[in-house]
């Protein structure tokens, strides 16, 4: 068998990485995996997460989908390495037949499964599009090295950077396109999380509402687990979020006083330094419970706190050309600087356009005066 070029190599490669994007909304909490079997180019045999599923299903599902055309073929897969997911099940690829291996991944994790590979007469390459592939599994990696999820804060804001009236209200501000792509990326969230003002005064249900007549790539929409901080047990099941049957985790500051349904969770948590519901102690519960990434839409309080804390990985900012005036609330509550060196800096990774508003996308960079914000007894 004659190995494929480095050109072929990185075309089939980046072919697996798509793929593996077509399990984005229904994977969670598991990562995105690829799998794509060539032979004499052509693509035998493919497989992807598209469910939480077992670690090596994309390789099994490969296998069966070449049935039988596999003997012969170089297998591309994108899954980076992971020490809780390194499964590879080399007795399956030599039943098959698979002379070459190619992995996006490289690295410590992979260093067991490659030797068994080797030994067994498997070429195997490594590291091909790497850093494509761990963006598929940006916050899957974040949470098994940080202990918690990964956080984007969305805001939607007027021109002059107003996200609700003085009296609560910020239905809408942005137009519709912008609005359907916060519902597709609630969609990739293992959660969304608010706090108890945005839900009383929205009355939101912090759900997945999928664009009408948009193509699911499953039977049913997988909704996030719902997280509401409300530290006083404000929420009353007559809100309209209680009606819907997804899960939801309350975040409270005691026991619940409430008999909620089946479908509705409560977490004591404890309190930081100021009285308030210790965000880092509740994003530690959620990554306990497999939860890989966090979308919060809440107001500039709530939001402002995240980004107090740096706990907040990506800030999406969505710009509707509206002016909402002087009395509206700001985009988010942060101390008082008083020189600016202490202001943070955010990194701006992308700009689109949708309809009339602009969508910002932007990394946070820690902060030195952000930092002494921090409670003493929380760990930098
Ligand atoms: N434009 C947008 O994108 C957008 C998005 C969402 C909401 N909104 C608007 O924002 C307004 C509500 O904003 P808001 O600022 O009043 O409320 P908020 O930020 O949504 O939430 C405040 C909640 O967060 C909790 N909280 C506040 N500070 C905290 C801290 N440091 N640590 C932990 N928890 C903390 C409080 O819990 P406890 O009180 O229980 O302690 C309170 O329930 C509404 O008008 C809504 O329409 C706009």
């Amino acid at each position: 068998v004659t190995p494929l070029s480095a050109s072929q190599d990185f075309r089939w490669m980046a072919a697996a990485i798509r793929l593996a994007r077509r399990g984005r909304y229904t994977a969670s909490p598991r990562p995105l995996v690829g799998c794509l079997l060539v032979r004499d180019g052509l693509v035998v045999g493919q497989g992807v997460h598209l469910q939480p599923c077992h670690p090596d299903d994309a390789i099994r599902t490969a296998l069966a989908d070449a049935a039988g055309r596999s003997r012969g073929s170089t297998l591309y897969l994108t899954l980076t390495p992971s020490t809780h997911w390194c499964v590879c099940p080399v007795k399956a690829l030599l039943d098959a037949g698979i002379c070459r291996v190619v992995l996006a991944g490289s690295g410590m994790d992979w260093l067991e499964p490659i030797t068994r590979m080797r030994q067994a007469g498997i070429m195997v390459e490594t590291g091909l599009l790497q850093q494509e592939a761990d963006g598929l599994n940006e916050a899957w990696n974040h949470r098994l090295k940080n202990g918690r999820p990964w956080v984007t804060v969305k805001l939607a804001m007027s021109l002059d950077g107003r996200t609700a009236l003085s009296n609560g209200q910020s239905k809408w501000i942005t137009g519709l396109p912008s609005r359907t792509d916060v519902h597709r990326q609630r969609a990739e969230a293992c959660a969304i999380l608010s706090g108890a003002d945005t839900v009383i005064l929205d009355d939101a249900l912090l759900n997945v509402r999928w664009p009408p007549g948009a193509a699911y790539p499953g039977a049913v929409i997988r909704q996030p687990l719902r997280v509401v901080i409300d530290s006083r047990q404000r929420l009353f099941p007559g809100l309209k979020m209680f009606a819907l049957p997804s899960p939801i985790l309350l975040a409270y500051a005691d026991t619940s006083t409430r008999d909620w349904p089946g479908h509705v969770d409560t977490f004591k948590c404890p309190l930081s330094m100021g009285g308030k519901i210790d965000l880092r102690v509740l994003l530690e519960e959620l990554a306990r419970r497999g939860l890989n990434s966090v979308w919060v839409e809440a107001g500039a309080t709530l939001a402002g706190a995240f980004l107090q804390q740096q706990l907040v990985d990506r800030l999406v900012v969505y710009m509707a050309p509206k002016l909402m005036g002087g009395h509206a609330r700001g985009l988010l509550e942060l101390p008082c600087f008083s020189s600016m060196q202490q202001v943070p800096q955010l990194h701006l990774l992308d700009v689109r356009q949708l309809g009339d508003d602009l969508k910002l996308t932007y990394r946070l960079e820690p902060s030195p005066s952000i930092k002494q914000t921090i409670p003493s007894h929380l760990p930098d």
